[in-house]
C-alpha cells in the first residue's frame, strides 16, 4: 500500500471516529456511531499492517490472536453492571502502553535526530510516559474501588495537597534534568534516570490521586481518566509519529474532558480540582447519616392500587434496575399506565447506575419512548405537581440528605427531589445503602412507601395487579 493511500486510509478512519463520536452523542443515532466506529477502526488496523515498513507479521498475527481472544472473552462474560470496572482496565492498557512505547523511543539507538528535533522528541517522550502512568495507576486503583476490592472511603493524607505540589515541582526538574543529563554528574550523562524516577513518581500520583476520591465521585474519576487515557494514546502518537494516533487520542482526550466536565457540573465538584487530584474540600471524607424512624412498607397490591389513583407518575430509576434487569417490567407498566391516560415520565440522575447513560441505555433497550424520558434539570421543579414518584433500585442520586447535610460524603451533589412529589414508593430490597455507603432519610419520610423486594419481581407483580 503506497504512503498517499495509507494517509488517506488514515483520513477516512479519523472521519469515521468524529461521525462516531458525534453519533453517540444520541440514543437514537448511538447504534449507527458504533459502526462508523467499527469500520473506522477496521480501516486504521488495515492501513496500518499494510504499510510497507511493517514487517513483524509474526508478532502482529499474535497480539491480534491473544488480545482478540482475550477481548472477545470480556465482552461475552462482563455484565452490564461490571462495564465501568472494563473500562478502567482498558484505560490502564493504554497508560501502560504508553510508558513502553516512551521506553522503547528512548533506547531506540536508531534514531538519527539531532538538535531541536531530538529535544522535541525527548519531551514527547518524558510527556507521554508521564501521562502514561499516572492513568495506567490511576486506573488501576479505579478498577479496585468500582469492583469492591478497595474500599470506597477516600484516602484524605494530611497535607496531601503539598504532597502533589512537591511531586509537580519534582517532575518539572527531573524533565530538566532528562533534557540536559550532561549537566549533572549524578545522571552519568544518560536521561533514563531521571525518567525513571519521574515514572515512580508518576505511578504513586496516580494512586494518591484516585485514593483521595470518595465514592460517589467515581463518575467524575473514570472519566478523567478515560480523557487522560485518550492524551496518553496521542502523545504514544508523537513519539510514534503516526498521525492517526495522535487524532485519535486527541479526539478522546477532549471528549473524555468534555464529559469530566459534564458530570463535575452535575456533582457539583471543582473541575480543576478533579484534575490536580482530590476534590480540595472536606465534603468527600465526611461521615454517613444514620437514618432513624420508622418505614411504611407496601406491598403490589397497594402499590397497584396508588399508581391507579394517580394522574401524574415519575419513576426514577437507578443501579437496582440495572442489577435486577427490570427495564422490560418497567416499560410494560408504562404502556399500561399510559393506556389508562396516566402521564407517566421518567427521571435520569446523571449519575445513576453505574456508567454515564446506564439509564438511558436500559430504557432505550425495553424500548421507552424517548419522549417521557427527562434529566434531572429538566424535571426536578415539577416534583411538587407529581402525584407518585416510583424509585426504581436507585439510592445516592435521590438522597436529601446531599442538599440538607453539609457532613453528608455526598454534600452538594445535585439529586431527583422526589421526596417533594405526593407519595414516593421505593423500590429497593432491604434498608441497605447505595454505593456511596450513605443512609437514606427518603426511606423513613411521612410520605415515602417501601416496597421491598427484587425489583423486576416486584413490579411484575404490581403489573399483574394493574392488569386485574
Ligand atoms: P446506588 O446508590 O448504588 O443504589 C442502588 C440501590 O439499588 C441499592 O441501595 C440497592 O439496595 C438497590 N438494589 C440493588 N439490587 C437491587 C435489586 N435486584 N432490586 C431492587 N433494588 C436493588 O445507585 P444509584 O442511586 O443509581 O446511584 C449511583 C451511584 O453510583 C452514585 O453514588 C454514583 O456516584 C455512583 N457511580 C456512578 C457511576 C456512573 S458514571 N453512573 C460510576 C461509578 C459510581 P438493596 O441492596 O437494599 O436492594
Amino acid at each position: 500500500m503506497s504512503q498517499s493511500l495509507i494517509s488517506m486510509a488514515y483520513i477516512a478512519a479519523a472521519i469515521l471516529f468524529i461521525l462516531s463520536l458525534s453519533g453517540l452523542s444520541n440514543q437514537e443515532t448511538s447504534r449507527r456511531g458504533n459502526y462508523y466506529g467499527m469500520v473506522g477502526m477496521a480501516i486504521a488496523i488495515l492501513a496500518t499492517v499494510l504499510n510497507p515498513s511493517f514487517t513483524a507479521y509474526g508478532i502482529l498475527i499474535i497480539a491480534l490472536v491473544v488480545g482478540g481472544l482475550i477481548g472477545a472473552r470480556a465482552a461475552f462474560k462482563v455484565e452490564m453492571t461490571q462495564m465501568p470496572e472494563l473500562v478502567a482496565v482498558m484505560h490502564s492498557l493504554v497508560g501502560i502502553a504508553a510508558v513502553l512505547v516512551g521506553y522503547a523511543s528512548f533506547m531506540d539507538t536508531t534514531s538519527t535526530l539531532t538538535g531541536s528535533e531530538k529535544t522535541i522528541h525527548e519531551i514527547e517522550i518524558y510527556l507521554g510516559v508521564l501521562i502514561g502512568a499516572v492513568t495506567f495507576s490511576g486506573s488501576v486503583i479505579a478498577f479496585g474501588k468500582l469492583s469492591g476490592k478497595i474500599g470506597g472511603k477516600p484516602m484524605l493524607l494530611p497535607a496531601r495537597h503539598w504532597l502533589n505540589l512537591c511531586m509537580l515541582i519534582a517532575v518539572i526538574i527531573l524533565g530538566y534534568m532528562f533534557l540536559k543529563p550532561e549537566s549533572f554528574c549524578c545522571c552519568s550523562g544518560s536521561g533514563l534516570i531521571p525518567l525513571l524516577i519521574m515514572t515512580v513518581i508518576a505511578l504513586i500520583f496516580g494512586v494518591h490521586m484516585v485514593m483521595a476520591i470518595g465514592g460517589a465521585d467515581m463518575p467524575v474519576v473514570v472519566s478523567m481518566l478515560n480523557s487522560y487515557s485518550g492524551w496518553a494514546a496521542a502523545a504514544t502518537g508523537f513519539m510514534l509519529s503516526n498521525d492517526l494516533l495522535i487524532v485519535t487520542g486527541a479526539l478522546v482526550g477532549s471528549s473524555g474532558a468534555i464529559l469530566s466536565y459534564i458530570m463535575c457540573r452535575a456533582m457539583n465538584r471543582n473541575f480543576i480540582s478533579v484534575i490536580a487530584g482530590g476534590f480540595g474540600g472536606g465534603a468527600t471524607g465526611g461521615t454517613a447519616a444514620v437514618i432513624e424512624g420508622d418505614v411504611t412498607p407496601v406491598n403490589a397490591v397497594e402499590t397497584a392500587k396508588l399508581l391507579l389513583e394517580a394522574k401524574s407518575i415519575v419513576i426514577v430509576p437507578g443501579y437496582g434496575m440495572a442489577v435486577a434487569q427490570a427495564q422490560h417490567a418497567v416499560n410494560e407498566i408504562t404502556k399500561l399506565l399510559r393506556g389508562k391516560g396516566k402521564t407517566v415520565r421518567f427521571g435520569i440522575h446523571p449519575v445513576a447506575g453505574r456508567m454515564p447513560g446506564h439509564m438511558n441505555v436500559l430504557l432505550a433497550e425495553a424500548k421507552v419512548p424517548y419522549d417521557i424520558v427527562f434529566e434531572m434539570d429538566e424535571i426536578n421543579e415539577d416534583f411538587p405537581k407529581v402525584d407518585v414518584s416510583i424509585v426504581i433500585g436507585a439510592n445516592d442520586i435521590v438522597n436529601p440528605s446531599a442538599m440538607n447535610d453539609p457532613t453528608s460524603p455526598i454534600a452538594g451533589m445535585p439529586v431527583l427531589e422526589v421526596w417533594k412529589s405526593h407519595i414516593t414508593i421505593a423500590m429497593k430490597r432491604s434498608m441497605a445503602s447505595g454505593y456511596a455507603g450513605v443512609g437514606n432519610p427518603l426511606f423513613v419520610m411521612e410520605n415515602t412507601r417501601m416496597l421491598f423486594g427484587d425489583a423486576k419481581e416486584t413490579l411484575q407483580a404490581v403489573l399483574k395487579e394493574l392488569n386485574k
